[in-house]
């Protein structure tokens, strides 16, 4: 027994030290996630361009990768950089990787910044690829196209699964542009642990109030996008999907904009070529169903654009199934929500639970900045078939 329990510590000792060893990284950056250590001047050329696989700390690199310094300029363009005083830029073909260990089998969410350069039209291709043990890498197309923020940076969020402790992820760009050096230029990598939430007693929806999601810089004021996924691409929005060809949606926080509920919640900045989508299994047919939901203005002092929407106000329309409801809020910008109710009978399983924005907004600040309302704390619940209905059917 006594030799018993202590073999058993010694186990856990043993167990605990090699975890510590190869400790899973925390949420935050990525070691010299924004490239504010310097590379080895040795491997360089030119003062920015890299060549040396192993000349940045942490990172390894291939084809055309420049050290960009903030201020740089490139012909009669400055270059400017997010985080610190520096970044890198992918030229052709360029990737950069870094190895992390995590936790396998759990789900995380990377989160970066990126801004196109010469190029209208970018794309950086994400993987994640075990460093050994023979299992398939997850790999994904990020458009990095239009851009949602007025300093000309955005923050995008791609998520993947551990299949094992120790994983790569690569970052490629995979774009052909005349000019070589033309590239997205990156900088701020953080990763964030997920904790995909289950539908409760309350609630049959996963993640309804957008608590769980990607990783927010503490200093960053212009939220995470989301990228348009396939159906087997995990999601950084636990539960929810996003569904459109190229255009995102924005995971906001309440330090920045104003959030309905909690702390987190999703803008709608891509107006009707964007769904926020999620498919619940577990609908009954001919049984009804209350989705609520809170529709709201971030306080971002967003406006109607003229060209496209009617004057005054946002519109979301929600939709479970076959039925919907629109919810149009007007508050000028400065922040407010109103809760929208939608109750119907199922048409079988899984129901298709949407919210759409029907416009396209921008800031009043004339900065173009794209922006949109708010959804929030959703919730769907079974409910009595009601009264009145049960007369008319
Ligand atoms: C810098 O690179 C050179 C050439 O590859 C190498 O010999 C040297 O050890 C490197 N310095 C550091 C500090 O890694
Ligand atoms: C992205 O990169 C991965 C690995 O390099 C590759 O297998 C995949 O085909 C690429 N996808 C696209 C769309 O280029």
């Amino acid at each position: 027994m006594a030799i018993d329990a202590r073999r058993t510590a010694l186990v856990a000792l043993l167990v605990c030290s090699a975890a510590v060893a190869v400790s899973a990284i925390s949420d935050g950056p990525l070691p010299n996630g924004n490239f504010e250590d310097p590379p080895n001047q040795s491997q360089m050329r030119g003062g920015s361009v890299v060549t040396g696989e192993h000349a940045i700390p942490f990172w390894k690199t291939s084809g055309f990768v420049e050290y960009i310094c903030s201020g740089q300029t490139q012909g009669d363009m400055i270059l400017t950089v997010p985080e610190g005083a520096h970044a890198v830029r992918l030229g052709n073909d360029a990737c950069i990787q870094q190895q992390v260990s995590l936790t396998r089998g759990m789900y995380y969410a990377l989160t970066f910044s990126a801004s196109r350069t010469c190029a209208q039209d970018e794309v950086l291709n994400m993987t994640t690829v075990p460093v050994s043990g023979g299992y398939p890498g997850q790999s994904g197309d990020l458009p990095i196209q239009t851009v949602y923020a007025s300093s000309g940076w955005d923050s995008y969020s791609w998520a993947f699964k551990a299949e094992a402790g120790l994983m790569t992820i690569i970052i490629h760009n995979s774009g052909q542009q005349e000019d070589p050096a033309c590239g997205p230029i990156i900088d701020a990598f953080a990763i964030r642990k997920l904790y995909p939430p289950e539908p409760t007693q309350n609630n049959m929806l996963r993640n309804g109030d957008f608590e769980e999601g990607p990783y927010i810089p503490a200093g960053s004021p212009w939220g995470v996008l989301v990228p348009p996924m396939d159906e087997d691409h995990v999601s950084p929005l636990p539960g929810w999907m996003i569904m459109s060809y190229k255009k995102v949606v924005k995971y906001v926080d309440s330090g920045h904009f104003a959030v309905p509920h909690g702390a987190r919640a999703v803008e709608l900045v891509s107006g009707v070529e964007t769904a926020l989508m999620q498919e619940v299994y577990t609908t009954v047919e001919g049984s009804w169903y209350r989705l609520e939901f809170s529709v709201g203005d971030a306080a971002n002092g967003c406006a109607p654009s003229s060209d496209y929407s009617s004057p005054g106000g946002m519109k979301v329309k929600a939709s479970a199934g076959m039925d919907d409801t629109t919810v149009d809020i007007n508050f000028g910008g400065s922040g407010g929500c109103t809760r929208g109710k939608l109750e119907f009978k199922a048409k079988g399983s899984p129901t298709r639970v949407v919210f759409v924005s029907m416009g396209y907004h921008t800031k009043s600040d004339s900065s173009g900045t794209l922006c949109g309302p708010v959804v929030d704390d959703v919730s769907l619940v079974p409910i009595p078939q009601p009264y009145s209905r049960r007369l008319l059917l």
